[in-house]
């Protein structure tokens, strides 16, 4: 008998095939997410659940799935998962590092040039026939090249942000639970720096941590408070990192000049003070979001799934 496996929303078909090859599954092939009574009726009898970043997979989740071995997450984050309810069920947590990485960084990177350059205030000034002539201080924003970027969290993708970094020749200071090896540093040009002065000097500060109980509100009003008015804030990790009301303050008051998000506190809920404010970037959580990336981490996260259905070790556990 084949494994039984759900897969809670539609993943592309080439990942799908390999699970459908060689186990049951149940597929919900709606590309909507399901509500936690629906997730808990599907993944009840089930040995595999293939899940997406949306779903909670919480202490009563994985209660009603007895059957339970392996949650597959497809992403790189699992703050979405109980890792520690599972673990005392002997249920292995997996996920996605890796493959995303270098489109994560390019989309924070457009979000951090889009932002400095009032590119989308810029298109919807175009699109809105409010372009009548060159004017010598129509949407000036701020230079990139030779400025100082922050980086919170050099982990794969903070890293690829530093890479991309020197390309615009910018001092790079970073800060992080613990230090990068010399080597690294050395590499990337990339100097160790407590929080305090990341955020005073930086004109960029980027955000790749993971969300922790110690990463939530990592930068709350003390912390933009401290920035320059002239810097941006990134945030393509998640959006608790970052206190959202706080941050609506500073947008709103100057306290620093922007900012690109890409995460939000509640997703898909947005706070409303962001919607309003011109001095803001929106995307709607699509930093990995490259057909090829988005596929890489189907197949990965399936590829963990039934490596476990069938005894062996996953690839990428969630340690
Ligand atoms: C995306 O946000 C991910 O964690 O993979």
């Amino acid at each position: 008998m084949n494994p039984t496996v759900f897969v809670s929303r539609m993943i592309p078909h080439t990942a799908l095939d390999i699970v459908t090859a060689v186990c049951d599954a149940e597929v919900n092939t709606a590309d909507t997410h399901l509500s936690q009574a629906d997730l808990m009726a599907r993944v009840q009898g089930k040995e595999g659940l293939l899940c997406l970043l949306t779903d909670e997979i919480n202490e009563a989740i994985l209660a009603a799935a007895t059957q339970l071995k392996v949650v597959a997450n497809v992403a790189v984050g699992f703050n979405n998962i109980d890792v520690q309810a599972a673990s005392r069920r002997k249920i292995l947590v997996t996920n996605t590092p890796g493959v995303l990485d270098d489109t994560t960084a390019d989309f924070a990177w457009c979000l951090l040039l889009a932002s400095a350059r009032k590119l989308v205030e810029a298109d919807r000034f175009t699109r809105a026939g409010q372009f009548t002539g060159w004017g010598i201080m129509l949407f000036c924003g701020e230079d990139v090249s030779g400025k100082t970027l922050g980086i919170c969290g050099l982990g794969r993708i903070g890293r690829g942000m530093a890479r991309r970094a020197k390309g615009f020749d910018m001092r790079i200071l970073y800060t992080d639970a613990v230090r990068a090896p010399a080597e690294v540093e050395a590499a990337l040009d990339a100097r160790f720096v407590d929080k305090e002065t990341l955020f005073r000097e930086s004109d960029f500060v980027t955000l790749h941590v993971p969300l922790l109980p110690e990463t939530r509100h990592l930068i709350d009003a003390a912390e933009l408070r401290m920035m320059k008015r002239t810097a941006y804030l990134v945030n393509a990790a998640r959006g608790p990192v970052v206190n959202e009301a706080a941050l609506v303050q500073a947008l709103s008051e100057g306290w620093i000049a922007g900012a690109g998000l890409d995460v939000y506190e509640e997703e898909p809920k947005i706070h409303p003070g962001l919607l309003s404010l011109p001095n803001v970037v929106l995307a709607p959580h699509i930093a990995s979001a490259s057909r090829d990336t988005r596929l890489a981490m189907a197949t990965l996260a399936v590829r963990n799934c039934v490596a476990v259905l069938e005894g062996k070790p996953p690839i990428t556990p969630v340690a």
